[in-house]
């Protein structure tokens, strides 16, 4: 299976507005359900998007407005 990435927007807009919290959402969860051979997670700089975030590229996929519940649904449904 092809490595998954996410990155997360840690321009200080998606970082205020919640992606803190979701960063440390994904690294438990990683850990968790030990992920980390398929899921590459790493930090990203502002991408002009901000009055929609915070703001989370899954597969180079832009998602919006991200918290846990979306992250958790995505995590279960998308990317096993
Ligand atoms: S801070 Fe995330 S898009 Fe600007």
């Amino acid at each position: 299976m092809a490595k998954h990435n996410i990155k997360v927007c840690m321009g200080s807009s998606c970082f205020a507005r919640g992606n803190l919290e979701n960063l440390n959402f994904l690294e438990n969860y990683i850990k968790e359900n030990n992920l980390d051979a398929e899921i590459e997670l790493v930090g990203g700089l502002c991408q002009d998007k901000c009055s929609t975030g915070p703001n989370i590229y899954i597969d180079d996929v832009l998602h919006s407005e991200m918290n846990e519940e979306k992250l958790k649904e995505i995590l279960q449904t998308a990317l096993v």
